[in-house]
Protein backbone atom coordinates (compact mmCIF):
# COMPACT_ATOMS: atom_id res chain seq x y z
CA UNK A 1 0.00 0.00 0.00
CA UNK A 2 1.16 3.64 -0.93
CA UNK A 3 2.65 5.49 1.52
CA UNK A 4 4.73 8.73 1.54
CA UNK A 5 5.27 11.54 3.62
CA UNK A 6 4.67 14.89 1.85
CA UNK A 7 5.33 18.35 3.95
CA UNK A 8 2.16 19.32 6.10
CA UNK A 9 -1.29 20.44 4.75
CA UNK A 10 -2.42 24.48 5.78
CA UNK A 11 -4.43 23.45 8.81
CA UNK A 12 -3.00 21.55 12.09
CA UNK A 13 0.45 20.99 10.02
CA UNK A 14 2.54 21.72 13.22
CA UNK A 15 1.74 19.32 15.58
CA UNK A 16 1.35 16.33 13.03
CA UNK A 17 4.20 14.44 13.29
CA UNK A 18 2.93 11.16 11.47
CA UNK A 19 3.43 12.53 8.13
CA UNK A 20 1.33 9.44 6.32
CA UNK A 21 -0.73 11.64 4.42
CA UNK A 22 -0.09 13.64 0.67
CA UNK A 23 -0.53 17.32 0.42
CA UNK A 24 -3.67 18.72 -0.11
CA UNK A 25 -4.64 18.84 -4.43
CA UNK A 26 -4.31 22.30 -5.34
CA UNK A 27 -7.72 21.78 -5.89
CA UNK A 28 -10.25 19.47 -3.96
CA UNK A 29 -13.07 20.64 -6.75
CA UNK A 30 -11.19 18.56 -8.97
CA UNK A 31 -11.27 14.84 -9.08
CA UNK A 32 -8.51 12.49 -9.76
CA UNK A 33 -9.98 10.45 -12.06
CA UNK A 34 -7.41 7.87 -11.41
CA UNK A 35 -9.31 7.23 -8.74
CA UNK A 36 -12.68 7.29 -9.86
CA UNK A 37 -14.25 5.23 -12.51
CA UNK A 38 -14.60 6.28 -15.68
CA UNK A 39 -18.12 7.95 -16.14
CA UNK A 40 -17.69 10.19 -12.89
CA UNK A 41 -18.02 13.96 -13.48
CA UNK A 42 -18.66 17.29 -12.02
CA UNK A 43 -22.07 18.75 -12.98
CA UNK A 44 -22.43 22.77 -13.61
CA UNK A 45 -23.25 22.88 -10.02
CA UNK A 46 -20.66 21.18 -8.80
CA UNK A 47 -22.22 17.91 -7.83
CA UNK A 48 -20.96 14.53 -8.42
CA UNK A 49 -22.66 12.14 -11.18
CA UNK A 50 -21.61 8.98 -11.95
CA UNK A 51 -23.58 7.18 -15.38
CA UNK A 52 -25.42 10.82 -15.62
CA UNK A 53 -26.81 10.45 -12.39
CA UNK A 54 -25.74 13.53 -9.54
CA UNK A 55 -25.38 11.97 -6.37
CA UNK A 56 -28.17 14.02 -4.66
CA UNK A 57 -30.48 12.00 -6.85
CA UNK A 58 -28.69 8.70 -6.07
CA UNK A 59 -28.37 9.43 -2.26
CA UNK A 60 -32.19 10.57 -2.19
CA UNK A 61 -33.36 7.48 -3.88
CA UNK A 62 -31.42 4.74 -2.26
CA UNK A 63 -30.32 6.31 1.35
CA UNK A 64 -26.55 6.55 2.80
CA UNK A 65 -24.36 4.61 2.84
CA UNK A 66 -24.64 3.23 -0.34
CA UNK A 67 -22.20 1.46 -2.83
CA UNK A 68 -22.87 2.41 -6.52
CA UNK A 69 -21.47 0.68 -9.24
CA UNK A 70 -20.56 1.83 -12.79
CA UNK A 71 -21.50 -0.72 -15.06
CA UNK A 72 -20.19 0.61 -18.06
CA UNK A 73 -16.98 0.69 -16.37
CA UNK A 74 -16.94 -2.96 -15.17
CA UNK A 75 -17.96 -4.27 -18.26
CA UNK A 76 -15.40 -1.97 -20.22
CA UNK A 77 -12.66 -3.09 -17.56
CA UNK A 78 -13.74 -6.96 -18.35
CA UNK A 79 -13.25 -5.84 -22.54
CA UNK A 80 -9.91 -4.48 -21.75
CA UNK A 81 -8.90 -7.76 -19.52
CA UNK A 82 -10.42 -10.36 -22.28
CA UNK A 83 -8.79 -8.06 -25.41
CA UNK A 84 -4.97 -8.24 -23.86
CA UNK A 85 -5.08 -11.68 -22.74
CA UNK A 86 -6.48 -12.52 -26.50
CA UNK A 87 -7.98 -16.03 -27.36
CA UNK A 88 -5.18 -18.23 -26.83
CA UNK A 89 -5.56 -16.99 -22.58
CA UNK A 90 -7.88 -17.34 -19.91
CA UNK A 91 -9.42 -14.31 -17.76
CA UNK A 92 -11.15 -15.50 -14.56
CA UNK A 93 -12.56 -12.72 -12.48
CA UNK A 94 -12.32 -13.60 -8.78
CA UNK A 95 -15.65 -13.58 -7.33
CA UNK A 96 -14.62 -13.13 -3.69
CA UNK A 97 -14.10 -9.25 -4.81
CA UNK A 98 -17.32 -8.84 -5.39
CA UNK A 99 -19.77 -11.12 -6.31
CA UNK A 100 -23.54 -10.73 -7.29
CA UNK A 101 -26.35 -12.17 -9.95
CA UNK A 102 -25.91 -9.18 -12.06
CA UNK A 103 -22.16 -9.61 -12.14
CA UNK A 104 -22.20 -12.85 -12.88
CA UNK A 105 -24.28 -12.17 -16.43
CA UNK A 106 -21.99 -8.85 -17.43
CA UNK A 107 -19.00 -11.25 -16.47
CA UNK A 108 -20.70 -13.99 -18.85
CA UNK A 109 -21.60 -11.28 -21.60
CA UNK A 110 -18.74 -10.05 -21.64
CA UNK A 111 -17.03 -13.47 -22.18
CA UNK A 112 -14.70 -13.78 -18.76
CA UNK A 113 -14.92 -16.83 -16.60
CA UNK A 114 -15.15 -17.24 -12.98
CA UNK A 115 -12.90 -17.81 -10.17
CA UNK A 116 -15.31 -19.05 -6.75
CA UNK A 117 -13.77 -19.81 -3.25
CA UNK A 118 -16.89 -21.10 -1.50
CA UNK A 119 -20.23 -22.87 -2.15
CA UNK A 120 -21.77 -19.54 -1.30
CA UNK A 121 -20.57 -17.95 -4.48
CA UNK A 122 -20.57 -21.05 -6.34
CA UNK A 123 -24.17 -21.25 -6.16
CA UNK A 124 -24.73 -17.77 -7.03
CA UNK A 125 -22.46 -18.25 -10.26
CA UNK A 126 -24.63 -21.14 -11.35
CA UNK A 127 -27.88 -19.54 -9.95
CA UNK A 128 -26.97 -16.54 -12.32
CA UNK A 129 -26.05 -18.97 -15.34
CA UNK A 130 -22.40 -19.00 -15.69
CA UNK A 131 -21.94 -22.07 -17.39
CA UNK A 132 -20.16 -24.40 -15.19
CA UNK A 133 -17.36 -24.83 -17.46
CA UNK A 134 -16.36 -21.22 -17.02
CA UNK A 135 -16.01 -22.04 -13.31
CA UNK A 136 -12.97 -22.52 -11.58
CA UNK A 137 -12.85 -23.51 -7.55
CA UNK A 138 -10.27 -22.43 -5.09
CA UNK A 139 -10.41 -22.66 -1.65
CA UNK A 140 -7.44 -24.12 1.27
CA UNK A 141 -10.16 -26.17 2.85
CA UNK A 142 -13.08 -27.28 0.27
CA UNK A 143 -15.54 -29.36 2.45
CA UNK A 144 -16.70 -32.84 1.07
CA UNK A 145 -20.26 -31.38 0.09
CA UNK A 146 -18.72 -28.44 -1.83
CA UNK A 147 -16.31 -30.73 -3.78
CA UNK A 148 -19.49 -32.68 -4.51
CA UNK A 149 -21.54 -29.73 -5.76
CA UNK A 150 -18.57 -28.51 -8.18
CA UNK A 151 -18.08 -31.80 -9.06
CA UNK A 152 -21.82 -32.70 -9.92
CA UNK A 153 -22.27 -29.50 -11.29
CA UNK A 154 -19.22 -29.82 -13.82
CA UNK A 155 -16.54 -27.05 -12.93
CA UNK A 156 -14.43 -26.25 -15.35
CA UNK A 157 -11.27 -26.86 -12.81
CA UNK A 158 -11.10 -27.59 -9.46
CA UNK A 159 -7.47 -25.87 -7.87
CA UNK A 160 -6.13 -28.39 -5.42
CA UNK A 161 -4.50 -27.14 -2.54
CA UNK A 162 -3.35 -29.74 -0.55
CA UNK A 163 -2.41 -33.65 -0.29
CA UNK A 164 -6.15 -34.62 1.49
CA UNK A 165 -7.54 -33.09 -1.61
CA UNK A 166 -5.62 -34.07 -3.87
CA UNK A 167 -7.38 -37.66 -2.94
CA UNK A 168 -10.74 -36.27 -1.97
CA UNK A 169 -11.64 -34.88 -5.47
CA UNK A 170 -10.22 -38.23 -6.89
CA UNK A 171 -12.60 -40.33 -4.93
CA UNK A 172 -15.43 -37.98 -5.65
CA UNK A 173 -14.77 -37.58 -9.40
CA UNK A 174 -14.50 -41.71 -9.72
CA UNK A 175 -17.63 -41.78 -7.52
CA UNK A 176 -19.84 -39.33 -9.98
CA UNK A 177 -18.08 -41.67 -12.82
CA UNK A 178 -15.81 -38.59 -14.35
CA UNK A 179 -12.34 -37.15 -14.93
CA UNK A 180 -12.27 -34.16 -12.91
CA UNK A 181 -10.04 -31.13 -14.79
CA UNK A 182 -7.66 -29.86 -11.98
CA UNK A 183 -4.81 -27.66 -11.62
CA UNK A 184 -2.25 -27.80 -9.08
CA UNK A 185 -1.78 -25.03 -6.34
CA UNK A 186 1.94 -24.12 -5.74
CA UNK A 187 3.61 -21.75 -3.32
CA UNK A 188 6.59 -20.11 -5.35
CA UNK A 189 8.43 -18.91 -2.68
CA UNK A 190 8.08 -14.84 -3.56
CA UNK A 191 7.92 -12.30 -1.16
CA UNK A 192 5.37 -10.38 -2.50
CA UNK A 193 5.69 -6.26 -1.63
CA UNK A 194 2.28 -6.36 0.12
CA UNK A 195 0.80 -6.49 3.46
CA UNK A 196 1.00 -9.46 4.94
CA UNK A 197 -2.18 -10.58 5.19
CA UNK A 198 -2.27 -10.23 1.54
CA UNK A 199 0.70 -11.96 0.33
CA UNK A 200 0.06 -15.58 -0.08
CA UNK A 201 3.42 -16.78 -1.75
CA UNK A 202 5.83 -17.18 0.51
CA UNK A 203 5.83 -20.30 2.05
CA UNK A 204 5.54 -20.05 5.65
CA UNK A 205 1.66 -19.74 5.34
CA UNK A 206 -1.72 -21.79 4.44
CA UNK A 207 -1.79 -21.53 1.21
CA UNK A 208 -0.54 -23.83 -2.13
CA UNK A 209 2.17 -26.49 -1.85
CA UNK A 210 5.65 -25.24 -2.03
CA UNK A 211 8.08 -25.58 -4.75
CA UNK A 212 10.98 -25.75 -2.55
CA UNK A 213 11.27 -28.73 -1.04
CA UNK A 214 10.16 -31.52 -3.66
CA UNK A 215 6.27 -31.16 -2.32
CA UNK A 216 5.05 -29.86 -5.26
CA UNK A 217 6.80 -32.71 -7.25
CA UNK A 218 5.36 -35.34 -4.67
CA UNK A 219 1.74 -33.47 -5.46
CA UNK A 220 2.03 -34.11 -9.05
CA UNK A 221 3.05 -37.47 -9.17
CA UNK A 222 0.28 -38.22 -6.62
CA UNK A 223 -2.77 -36.75 -9.02
CA UNK A 224 -0.91 -38.10 -12.27
CA UNK A 225 -1.43 -41.75 -10.62
CA UNK A 226 -4.99 -41.13 -10.13
CA UNK A 227 -7.86 -41.80 -12.47
CA UNK A 228 -10.73 -39.36 -11.19
CA UNK A 229 -8.30 -36.21 -12.15
CA UNK A 230 -7.30 -35.05 -15.24
CA UNK A 231 -4.34 -32.97 -14.38
CA UNK A 232 -4.12 -29.91 -16.41
CA UNK A 233 -1.55 -27.64 -15.58
CA UNK A 234 -0.43 -25.76 -12.27
CA UNK A 235 -1.45 -22.44 -10.35
CA UNK A 236 0.45 -19.72 -8.37
CA UNK A 237 -0.91 -16.59 -6.96
CA UNK A 238 1.54 -14.84 -5.03
CA UNK A 239 -0.52 -12.25 -3.17
CA UNK A 240 -2.67 -8.96 -3.97
CA UNK A 241 -2.14 -4.91 -4.69
CA UNK A 242 0.64 -5.21 -6.19
CA UNK A 243 2.24 -2.91 -8.66
CA UNK A 244 5.65 -4.67 -9.01
CA UNK A 245 5.74 -7.22 -12.15
CA UNK A 246 9.19 -8.25 -10.27
CA UNK A 247 7.17 -11.07 -8.58
CA UNK A 248 5.06 -12.15 -11.19
CA UNK A 249 7.82 -12.66 -13.35
CA UNK A 250 9.65 -15.10 -10.66
CA UNK A 251 7.04 -16.77 -10.10
CA UNK A 252 6.15 -17.57 -14.37
CA UNK A 253 10.11 -18.39 -14.01
CA UNK A 254 9.10 -20.88 -11.37
CA UNK A 255 6.08 -22.77 -12.67
CA UNK A 256 7.36 -23.01 -16.03
CA UNK A 257 10.67 -24.75 -14.18
CA UNK A 258 8.02 -27.09 -12.70
CA UNK A 259 6.16 -27.64 -15.83
CA UNK A 260 9.96 -28.82 -17.37
CA UNK A 261 10.64 -31.36 -14.78
CA UNK A 262 7.05 -32.74 -15.07
CA UNK A 263 7.79 -33.10 -18.39
CA UNK A 264 11.14 -34.85 -17.92
CA UNK A 265 9.72 -36.98 -14.86
CA UNK A 266 6.83 -38.46 -16.47
CA UNK A 267 6.96 -37.58 -19.98
CA UNK A 268 3.92 -35.01 -20.08
CA UNK A 269 3.62 -31.49 -20.90
CA UNK A 270 1.05 -30.02 -19.19
CA UNK A 271 -1.21 -27.87 -20.89
CA UNK A 272 -1.76 -24.97 -18.93
CA UNK A 273 -0.65 -22.57 -16.00
CA UNK A 274 -2.30 -19.96 -14.19
CA UNK A 275 -0.38 -16.85 -12.60
CA UNK A 276 -3.32 -15.68 -10.28
CA UNK A 277 -4.69 -12.45 -9.74
CA UNK A 278 -3.19 -9.51 -7.49
CA UNK A 279 -2.97 -6.54 -9.58
CA UNK A 280 -2.83 -3.26 -7.65
CA UNK A 281 -5.42 -0.48 -8.44
CA UNK A 282 -5.22 3.15 -7.76
CA UNK A 283 -6.76 3.95 -4.02
CA UNK A 284 -5.18 7.67 -4.35
CA UNK A 285 -3.29 9.89 -6.45
CA UNK A 286 -0.16 8.41 -5.56
CA UNK A 287 -0.71 4.82 -6.70
CA UNK A 288 0.45 3.90 -10.56
CA UNK A 289 -1.58 0.74 -11.69
CA UNK A 290 -0.68 -0.88 -15.39
CA UNK A 291 -3.09 -1.19 -17.88
CA UNK A 292 -3.91 -4.73 -18.56
CA UNK A 293 -2.34 -4.70 -21.67
CA UNK A 294 1.43 -4.14 -20.51
CA UNK A 295 0.45 -6.89 -17.93
CA UNK A 296 -0.97 -9.74 -20.55
CA UNK A 297 2.83 -8.13 -22.58
CA UNK A 298 4.81 -8.86 -19.26
CA UNK A 299 3.60 -11.94 -18.45
CA UNK A 300 3.02 -13.58 -21.92
CA UNK A 301 6.95 -12.43 -22.43
CA UNK A 302 8.37 -14.06 -19.80
CA UNK A 303 6.66 -17.61 -20.30
CA UNK A 304 7.09 -17.65 -23.84
CA UNK A 305 10.83 -16.81 -23.00
CA UNK A 306 11.21 -19.36 -20.15
CA UNK A 307 9.34 -22.45 -22.18
CA UNK A 308 11.61 -21.33 -25.37
CA UNK A 309 14.75 -21.55 -23.09
CA UNK A 310 13.05 -25.21 -21.46
CA UNK A 311 12.17 -26.68 -24.97
CA UNK A 312 8.65 -26.32 -23.58
CA UNK A 313 5.59 -25.58 -25.85
CA UNK A 314 4.07 -22.73 -24.72
CA UNK A 315 1.12 -23.52 -22.21
CA UNK A 316 -2.35 -21.49 -22.39
CA UNK A 317 -2.12 -19.09 -19.68
CA UNK A 318 -4.65 -17.97 -17.50
CA UNK A 319 -5.07 -14.99 -14.57
CA UNK A 320 -7.71 -13.96 -12.32
CA UNK A 321 -8.02 -10.27 -11.79
CA UNK A 322 -10.57 -9.53 -8.95
CA UNK A 323 -9.79 -5.98 -7.70
CA UNK A 324 -8.25 -4.72 -10.96
CA UNK A 325 -11.81 -5.05 -12.81
CA UNK A 326 -14.29 -4.42 -10.11
CA UNK A 327 -12.19 -2.13 -7.34
CA UNK A 328 -12.39 1.16 -9.31
CA UNK A 329 -15.87 0.87 -10.64
CA UNK A 330 -17.88 1.83 -7.12
CA UNK A 331 -17.27 4.50 -4.71
CA UNK A 332 -19.46 4.59 -1.17
CA UNK A 333 -21.13 7.50 -0.66
CA UNK A 334 -21.82 8.44 3.15
CA UNK A 335 -23.59 11.35 4.54
CA UNK A 336 -21.74 13.67 7.26
CA UNK A 337 -23.30 13.62 10.42
CA UNK A 338 -21.13 15.27 12.91
CA UNK A 339 -17.83 16.80 12.73
CA UNK A 340 -15.30 17.46 15.64
CA UNK A 341 -12.21 19.70 14.93
CA UNK A 342 -9.54 18.44 17.76
CA UNK A 343 -7.30 21.55 18.48
CA UNK A 344 -4.05 20.88 17.39
CA UNK A 345 -4.73 17.65 16.00
CA UNK A 346 -6.90 17.05 13.53
CA UNK A 347 -10.87 17.44 12.73
CA UNK A 348 -13.00 14.08 12.94
CA UNK A 349 -15.70 13.19 10.63
CA UNK A 350 -18.30 11.02 11.29
CA UNK A 351 -19.94 9.44 8.31
CA UNK A 352 -22.88 7.06 8.70
CA UNK A 353 -21.56 3.66 7.83
CA UNK A 354 -17.45 2.96 8.58
CA UNK A 355 -15.94 -0.46 9.27
CA UNK A 356 -19.15 -2.28 8.34
CA UNK A 357 -18.83 -1.55 5.18
CA UNK A 358 -15.33 -0.77 4.92
CA UNK A 359 -12.83 -3.22 6.76
CA UNK A 360 -9.53 -2.66 4.81
CA UNK A 361 -8.49 0.62 6.64
CA UNK A 362 -8.78 -1.37 10.04
CA UNK A 363 -7.59 -4.43 8.68
CA UNK A 364 -4.81 -3.40 6.09
CA UNK A 365 -3.75 0.31 7.20
CA UNK A 366 -5.34 0.78 3.34
CA UNK A 367 -5.44 4.30 2.19
CA UNK A 368 -8.07 5.70 0.48
CA UNK A 369 -9.15 9.08 -1.22
CA UNK A 370 -12.28 10.93 -0.15
CA UNK A 371 -14.04 13.94 -1.74
CA UNK A 372 -17.21 16.28 -0.82
CA UNK A 373 -19.29 15.29 -4.05
CA UNK A 374 -22.89 17.11 -2.86
CA UNK A 375 -21.48 20.60 -4.26
CA UNK A 376 -18.06 22.02 -4.76
CA UNK A 377 -16.30 24.54 -1.99
CA UNK A 378 -13.74 27.00 -2.76
CA UNK A 379 -12.97 27.40 1.74
CA UNK A 380 -9.92 25.87 3.16
CA UNK A 381 -8.10 22.19 2.65
CA UNK A 382 -8.59 20.89 6.06
CA UNK A 383 -6.89 18.17 7.51
CA UNK A 384 -9.76 15.08 8.46
CA UNK A 385 -9.79 11.39 9.22
CA UNK A 386 -13.44 9.94 8.13
CA UNK A 387 -14.47 7.51 11.01
CA UNK A 388 -17.70 5.58 11.21
CA UNK A 389 -20.23 5.26 13.56
CA UNK A 390 -18.89 2.20 15.23
CA UNK A 391 -18.12 1.81 19.10
CA UNK A 392 -14.26 1.28 18.65
CA UNK A 393 -11.62 3.63 18.02
CA UNK A 394 -10.11 2.18 15.29
CA UNK A 395 -13.21 2.58 13.15
CA UNK A 396 -11.67 4.39 10.64
CA UNK A 397 -12.44 4.98 7.07
CA UNK A 398 -9.76 7.13 5.72
CA UNK A 399 -6.99 7.93 7.48
CA UNK A 400 -6.12 11.14 6.37
CA UNK A 401 -7.32 12.99 3.93
CA UNK A 402 -8.02 17.00 2.58
CA UNK A 403 -11.96 18.23 2.82
CA UNK A 404 -12.84 21.59 2.65
CA UNK A 405 -13.19 23.35 6.55
CA UNK A 406 -16.64 24.60 5.70
CA UNK A 407 -17.73 20.58 5.26
CA UNK A 408 -21.06 21.15 7.39
CA UNK A 409 -23.46 17.65 8.67
CA UNK A 410 -25.24 16.97 5.57
CA UNK A 411 -22.99 17.13 3.44
CA UNK A 412 -22.13 13.77 1.02
CA UNK A 413 -18.87 12.26 0.49
CA UNK A 414 -17.58 10.15 -1.25
CA UNK A 415 -14.92 7.21 -1.36
CA UNK A 416 -13.36 6.21 -4.78
CA UNK A 417 -12.30 2.77 -5.27
CA UNK A 418 -14.19 0.11 -2.77
CA UNK A 419 -15.48 -1.77 -5.41
CA UNK A 420 -13.35 -4.78 -3.84
CA UNK A 421 -13.03 -5.97 -1.06
CA UNK A 422 -15.81 -3.51 0.58
CA UNK A 423 -19.27 -4.85 0.07
CA UNK A 424 -17.46 -8.46 -0.02
CA UNK A 425 -15.99 -8.22 3.55
CA UNK A 426 -18.91 -5.97 4.70
CA UNK A 427 -20.11 -7.06 8.38
CA UNK A 428 -23.10 -6.72 10.79
CA UNK A 429 -20.76 -5.27 13.67
CA UNK A 430 -23.23 -3.29 16.23
CA UNK A 431 -25.72 -4.27 14.44
CA UNK A 432 -25.21 -2.39 11.66
CA UNK A 433 -27.65 -2.73 7.90
CA UNK A 434 -25.21 -3.67 5.38
CA UNK A 435 -25.46 -1.34 2.40
CA UNK A 436 -26.87 -1.69 -0.87
CA UNK A 437 -25.16 -1.80 -4.15
CA UNK A 438 -26.78 0.18 -6.76
CA UNK A 439 -25.30 -0.02 -10.68
CA UNK A 440 -25.46 3.13 -13.04
CA UNK A 441 -25.84 2.80 -16.25
CA UNK A 442 -26.90 5.33 -19.23
CA UNK A 443 -28.67 7.74 -16.77
CA UNK A 444 -30.46 4.62 -14.70
CA UNK A 445 -29.79 3.13 -11.77
CA UNK A 446 -30.63 -0.06 -10.24
CA UNK A 447 -30.27 -1.68 -6.91
CA UNK A 448 -28.23 -5.23 -7.41
CA UNK A 449 -27.24 -6.13 -3.93
CA UNK A 450 -30.20 -4.66 -1.55
CA UNK A 451 -29.89 -2.54 1.92
CA UNK A 452 -30.39 -5.69 4.89
CA UNK A 453 -33.00 -4.24 7.03
CA UNK A 454 -33.48 -4.92 10.88
CA UNK A 455 -35.87 -7.06 9.74
CA UNK A 456 -33.21 -9.05 8.18
CA UNK A 457 -31.14 -9.15 11.64
CA UNK A 458 -33.90 -10.18 12.95
CA UNK A 459 -34.82 -12.81 11.44
CA UNK A 460 -31.50 -15.21 11.79
CA UNK A 461 -32.04 -14.30 15.68
CA UNK A 462 -34.33 -17.22 16.15
CA UNK A 463 -33.50 -17.35 20.19
N1 LIG B 1 -6.86 -15.72 -7.25
C1 LIG B 1 -6.69 -16.23 -6.02
C2 LIG B 1 -6.33 -17.63 -5.88
C3 LIG B 1 -6.85 -15.41 -4.90
O1 LIG B 1 -6.66 -15.92 -3.69
C4 LIG B 1 -7.20 -14.06 -5.06
C5 LIG B 1 -7.38 -13.18 -3.91
C6 LIG B 1 -7.39 -13.57 -6.36
C7 LIG B 1 -7.20 -14.42 -7.44
C8 LIG B 1 -7.81 -12.15 -6.65
O2 LIG B 1 -6.89 -11.21 -6.20
P1 LIG B 1 -7.08 -9.67 -6.62
O3 LIG B 1 -6.85 -9.57 -8.10
O4 LIG B 1 -8.47 -9.28 -6.28
O5 LIG B 1 -6.08 -8.94 -5.81
N2 LIG B 1 -9.36 -8.93 1.21
C9 LIG B 1 -8.08 -8.50 0.69
C10 LIG B 1 -7.69 -9.25 -0.54
C11 LIG B 1 -7.65 -10.74 -0.35
C12 LIG B 1 -7.38 -11.43 -1.63
C13 LIG B 1 -7.56 -12.89 -1.51
N3 LIG B 1 -7.32 -13.60 -2.70
C14 LIG B 1 -8.15 -7.00 0.42
O6 LIG B 1 -9.16 -6.38 0.72
O7 LIG B 1 -7.18 -6.42 -0.02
Amino acid sequence: MSRSAHPAGPRHADVLTEGHYSAPAADLNVLDEKVWSRTVTRDADGALTVGGITVARLAEEFGTPAYFLDESDFRARCRAWADAFGPDADVFYAGKAFLSRAVVRWLKEEGLNLDVCSGGELTTALDAGMPAERIAFHGNNKTVAEIERAVEAGVGRIVLDSFQEIVRVAHIAQRHGVRQRVQIRVTVGVEAHTHEFIATAHEDQKFGIALADGQAAEAVRRALSLDGLDLIGVHSHIGSQIFDMAGFEVSARRVVQLLAEIRDEHGVELPEIDLGGGLGIAYTSEDDPREPHEIAKALSDIVTRECESAKLRTPRISVEPGRAIVGPTAFTLYEVGTIKPLEGLRTYVSVDGGMSDNIRTALYDAEYSVALVSRTSDAEPMLVRVVGKHCESGDIVVKDAFLPADLAPGDLIAVPATGAYCRSMASNYNHALRPPVVAVRDGEARVIVRRETEEDLLRLDVG
